[in-house]
């Protein structure tokens, strides 16, 4: 088999830069190791910065979420027993967030490519990619047990954390940072309707909470615990108990958490981790192949969009003028932003977590730090660009 663009990976990153480039008329086969309801269900964060909100209305697959997506227009910062809110259109200009899962925009993408774009192959692994330096690079794959080939004038590597795409940059080109964190999250789904109508994101001596939604009547909530934890040893009480402890809902008696069926649970490590450069020869990588935020302020997808946008764009210029220079600045470009995420998703991480190892000294720089973002009309906004998401390089 043969293509212009080989992607390997359907998660958003792969999904949205097929959408992308047969909308330019540029062929691609997307090659995904999972079945299609695998990658359908897979539970993952659910905010959508403006610039991802708009893409996808670009690309003609905004339509669900513009139905069933809700647009939110600020955050609460909780933190010494009460809730100060962080408003984004004041703070940036007009801007706002989209709550929808990832689920939802993946199970969009997939339907639209099926119907109206290029081969899109589950149950496919991947097992190497060749000839980067080449003109042709190839990508070496599994489908129905038979080990087959398709060359392509161009591979890029959506492959998430667990990827190979990456081993296709050599060693002596490729540098690595990273960061682990002494935690993790217990993300649960509950069948009860969301505390707030906004999202919540909590400080406490117990450990960080954060309340988010699904719909008006499903409820996505995390948990601070320590690396490690089996999710069998919190049930159902335990998680609501401990839920309202964190947000020390007993300061207004009106204020409850509602309980409701817990639907799933799951434990998610934190970790921070770039890779660099995002490209090799003919080889691109993008989203979680290339780079990994911990999950606290909701920037992986954004990132894994903003950089199939940057490529799409660059790809669309090569073929229409047969210049590369776009493609030569692609990882410049992408990592300029990603370092910025980067870093607001450690603020973020760790000024509302309790490491265990932290002092009572270091407790009162974090409480200190968010009353200055919530008192502080500068420090508000930084916080309010960040999340809503800083602009895609032109
Ligand atoms: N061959 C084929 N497919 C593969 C292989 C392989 N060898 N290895 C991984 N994949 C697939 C995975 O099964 C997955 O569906 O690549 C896809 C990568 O998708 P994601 O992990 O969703 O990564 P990405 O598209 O970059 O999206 C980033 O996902 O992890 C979250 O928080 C992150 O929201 C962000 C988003
Ligand atoms: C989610 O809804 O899953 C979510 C929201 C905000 C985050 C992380 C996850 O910061």
């Amino acid at each position: 088999m043969r293509t212009t663009v080989g992607i390997i990976g359907a998660g958003p990153a792969g999904l949205l830069l097929a959408r992308l480039l047969h909308n330019a008329g540029i062929a691609s086969v997307v090659l995904e190791r999972r079945n299609r309801t695998y990658v359908e269900h897979r539970q993952r964060a659910g905010i959508l910065e403006q610039a991802t909100v708009d893409a996808l209305r670009a690309a003609g697959a905004g339509e669900r979420m513009d139905r069933e997506g809700m647009p939110h227009h600020g955050i609460e910062l909780r933190f010494g027993r009460r809730t100060h809110r962080v408003d984004f259109p004041s703070l940036t200009g007009a801007r706002g967030v989209m709550v929808y899962a990832q689920t939802e925009v993946v199970k969009d993408l997939i339907a639209l490519q099926l119907a109206e774009g290029g081969p899109l192959l589950f149950g496919t692994e991947v097992t190497a990619v060749e000839g980067a330096d080449s003109d042709s690079p190839t990508i070496r794959y599994l489908h129905e047990g038979r080990e087959q080939t398709l060359a392509c004038d161009f591979v890029v590597g959506c492959d998430g954390f667990h990827g190979v795409s990456r081993h296709a940059v050599p060693t002596s080109a490729r540098t690595t940072y990273e960061r682990s964190y002494p935690y993790s999250w217990l993300g649960i789904l509950a069948e009860a309707a969301p505390v707030y109508e906004e999202l919540i994101y909590a400080h406490s001596a117990r450990g960080f909470a954060l309340a988010s939604m699904r719909s008006a009547s499903v409820s996505r909530l995390y948990l601070q615990v320590p690396n490690g934890t089996d999710p069998e040893e919190w049930h159902d009480e335990r998680i609501w108990d401990e839920l309202d402890a964190r947000f020390a809902t007993d300061t207004d008696p009106g204020w409850k958490l509602e309980r409701g069926p817990v639907t799933s649970k799951a434990v998610l490590p934190m970790r921070s981790r770039v890779t660099e450069p995002m490209r090799h020869g003919r080889v691109f990588l993008a989203g979680d192949a290339a780079h990994i935020v911990p999950p606290t302020g909701a920037k992986g997808l954004n990132l894994a969009a903003a950089d199939v946008i940057v490529l799409a764009r660059a790809l669309i210029a090569w073929r229409r003028t047969g210049s590369a220079e776009l493609l030569d600045t692609y990882s410049d470009t992408c990592l300029r932003r990603v370092w910025r995420a980067e870093h607001f998703s450690y603020f973020m991480t760790t000024t509302l977590h309790a490491d265990p190892a932290q002092s009572a000294f270091e407790t009162r720089l974090q409480l200190s730090q968010l009353e200055r973002v919530v008192t502080s009309r500068h420090a508000a906004a930084e916080l309010a660009e960040n999340y809503t998401g800083l602009p895609l390089p032109h």
